[in-house]
């Protein structure tokens, strides 16, 4: 593994990092012109830049081990340089020169969780170019600018949310999103409340998923309904007069929406566990994005002492779990409902509140 200083040959000119992200509620609904209450992870990844004297890009990540170099007028190979590419050619295309850079990468955000380990390297390579190259770019442009290379250099359709997240959440408050707008404000949790995350252990392949396929279900659905997108449905019974499935997935979204304007405009921790718990009940009915693991390792999670709702955490198939226990209870009840899930060989491991080995056991970008 090569370190900082010794890729460098010394300090870089700048460092960044940007936190990956847990989804509390509104799952599915960024893509819909919906809301969403994700906080901030407290695994971030970082990006070191210098300029570079030999004419070329050459990206390191120190988590995989691995080396990108192409010149100015190439590209990245698929993988982690993308991302990182698609930040610079999104930065020039805003007329900002990018000389050649040598660009360090190291993250403790866990890999295939669900946790938006993509949009913490987009937010972190775009906060060091801006700090670098002192241009104007403010945090929801941010956001929206690693979006786009998600979409057009990693090629991955998503929403919103995760770069939003990355950009302006923190691991105290919750960040409500309007996806519509961009409009964004954060809010408390509910009063003591802890957080519990765990990886499934099943990796979830966001590109490889259903995931267009839902959206695709959304925006037929908004069609025959006469709307521009299914966050404007006025009256939830509507989605009723719609075929299979498209009346189960219009109607996850519409009442998912719901749950999230109510939580965001403070509820009681209690409420707040049953809207995550119907939220996970809604994605496995209606929307069709769990598996039978996550919603026993959710089962396990709810049935700990202090724990008061739990569900699947990011796109689905796979992926994490997200938990809200009174506060003091989140290290046994993540621990026990760990230890359960674990028996048959799963290999789930605590990622919130972070183990102290944490580090050394994700592998990651
Ligand atoms: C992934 C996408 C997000 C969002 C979630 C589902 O994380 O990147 O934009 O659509 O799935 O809520």
């Amino acid at each position: 593994m090569v370190t900082s200083d010794s890729f460098f040959g010394g300090a870089p000119e700048v460092n960044a990092s940007a936190p990956g992200r847990v989804n509390l509620l509104g799952e599915h609904t960024d893509y819909n012109d919906g809301y969403m209450l994700p906080v901030a992870t407290p695994q971030r990844t970082t990006v070191a830049l210098s300029r570079s004297n030999d004419g070329h890009f050459v990206f390191y990540s120190s988590t995989l081990d691995a080396n990108v170099t192409f010149a100015p007028e190439g590209s990245a190979p698929s993988g982690f340089g993308s991302y990182i590419e698609g930040c610079i050619r999104l930065v020039e295309a805003e007329g900002v020169q990018v000389p050649p850079l040598r660009v360090w990468v190291s993250t403790d955000v866990p890999v295939g969780s669900g946790l938006s380990s993509s949009a913490a390297l987009e937010v972190a390579t775009l906060r060091a170019l801006r700090q670098m190259l002192g241009f104007e770019l403010d945090d929801v442009k941010l956001a929206r600018i690693a979006q786009r290379a998600e979409i057009e250099f990693a090629r991955v359709n998503c929403g919103i949310m995760d770069q939003m997240a990355s950009s302006l959440a923190d691991e105290s408050n919750m960040l409500f999103i309007d996806a519509r707008t961009l409009e964004h404000r954060l809010a408390p949790l509910p009063p003591d409340a802890e957080i519990i995350v765990i990886d499934s252990g099943i990796a979830r392949k966001l590109a490889g998923s259903k995931y267009n396929e839902r959206r695709a279900e959304c925006e037929e659905a908004s069609r025959k309904l006469g709307v521009t997108a299914l966050r404007d449905v006025q009256d939830p019974a509507s989605v009723e007069t719609l075929p299979e499935p498209l009346r189960r997935r219009a109607r996850h979204v519409v009442q998912e929406n719901l749950r999230v304007l109510e939580a965001a405009n403070g509820v009681s921790l209690e409420r707040f566990g049953e809207l995550m718990d119907a939220s996970h009940f809604s994605l496995r009915d209606d929307y069709e994005v769990s598996i039978p693991e996550l919603d026993e390792l959710c089962a396990l999670l709810r049935a700990q002492e202090g724990v008061v709702g739990a569900r699947l955490t990011g796109a689905g198939f796979g992926g994490a779990c997200v938990a809200l226990c009174k506060a003091g209870y989140a290290q046994r009840a993540a621990e026990a409902a760990l230890n359960e899930y674990n028996k048959n060989g799963r290999q789930g491991r605590l990622l919130i509140p972070v183990p102290h080995e944490g580090k050394e056991n994700n592998e990651s970008v």
